[in-house]
Parts: C-alpha cells; structure tokens; sequence
C-alpha cells in the first residue's frame, strides 16, 4: 500500500512544494513531503510568485522550506514523483544499490479526461511565469494520483 509519497522538482521552490500542497489537501492522511535535486534554495520558502499563485487557489504553502533529496529518501518513501523526464533521470542517478522504490513521472498519473492528458512534464514556472497554469495540471495529476490510491 502506498502511504508516502515525495514529490521531486529541480529546486524544489515551485513545482514539487506545489504538488506536495495540493495532494495534502486531497489526501490529509497520507506522509508527503517534497524535495529538489538541485541545492540552490535549501532553507527557503516557496517562491513567492508560486505562493501567491497557490494561496488563490486555496493552498498555503508558507510553512514549506526547500531540501535536497537524500538517498535515505529512497528508504523512507514509498513512490516518488518527478515533474519532468530530466528531473527523472536525476533521481534515478542517485538511487542507492539495491533499491527498488518506483520513480515515476507525476503527470503519468494525469486522468484520461484532462485536458492536459499525453503532457509528459510539469513546466516550471520559475522559467515559465504561469504559475496558475501550472497548479491547473498539479491537480489533475492529484486528482489522477488519489484515484490510483483508492
Ligand atoms: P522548481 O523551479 O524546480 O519547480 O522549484 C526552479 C526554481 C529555481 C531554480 C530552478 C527551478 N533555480 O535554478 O534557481
């Protein structure tokens, strides 16, 4: 049964602290958490520009501080989500030998009927500037994930 997930982006600043705020609200119960391949941003807050965007959505994403991933993440997760196919093949870089934690991209969960069904990645709004686009895809992919849990 799958009662940990993490969420992985690149700096771990917009996307995955997003995804991370937006399967909470859906899934209170399950162990969720996020983290960025990248170093840049530990200690920080989520992006301002994702905050804003999330809080008009309904999401507070404000006690959320950035982190690396780690290879213990490996052990302590049950299924991580990357948010493109680069970010993928990062994590699958730092898998320690031996483990067989599934790694999947999180939009693999995208439902039939979204209209962003056959996208393979979450676009980063820290390049992209749509960050409400952005959490538009975030929750069908939950919506898809959560169902996949049931
Ligand atoms: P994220 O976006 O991976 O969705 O958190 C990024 C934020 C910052 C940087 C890269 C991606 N950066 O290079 O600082």
């Amino acid at each position: 049964m799958t009662t940990s997930i993490l969420f992985v982006c690149l700096g771990n600043i917009c996307r995955s602290p997003s995804a991370e705020a937006v399967m909470r609200d859906r899934a209170p119960g399950l162990v969720l958490d996020s983290a960025g391949t990248g170093d840049w941003h530990v200690g920080e807050p989520p992006y301002g520009p994702m905050q804003q965007a999330a809080r008009g959505r309904g999401y507070d994403m404000s006690a959320l501080r950035a982190r690396q991933i780690r290879s213990q993440d490996f052990n302590d997760f049950d299924l991580i989500l990357a948010m493109d196919p680069q970010n993928l093949a990062d994590i699958e870089a730092q898998r320690p030998r031996g483990s067989v934690t599934p790694v999947k991209l999180f939009t693999d969960y995208l439902p039939a009927g979204s209209a962003f069904a056959g996208t393979c990645e979450v676009p980063d709004p820290y390049y992209t500037r749509d960050f409400d686009g952005t959490l538009a895809l975030i929750e069908d992919c939950a919506e898809g994930l959560l169902a996949s849990l049931r």
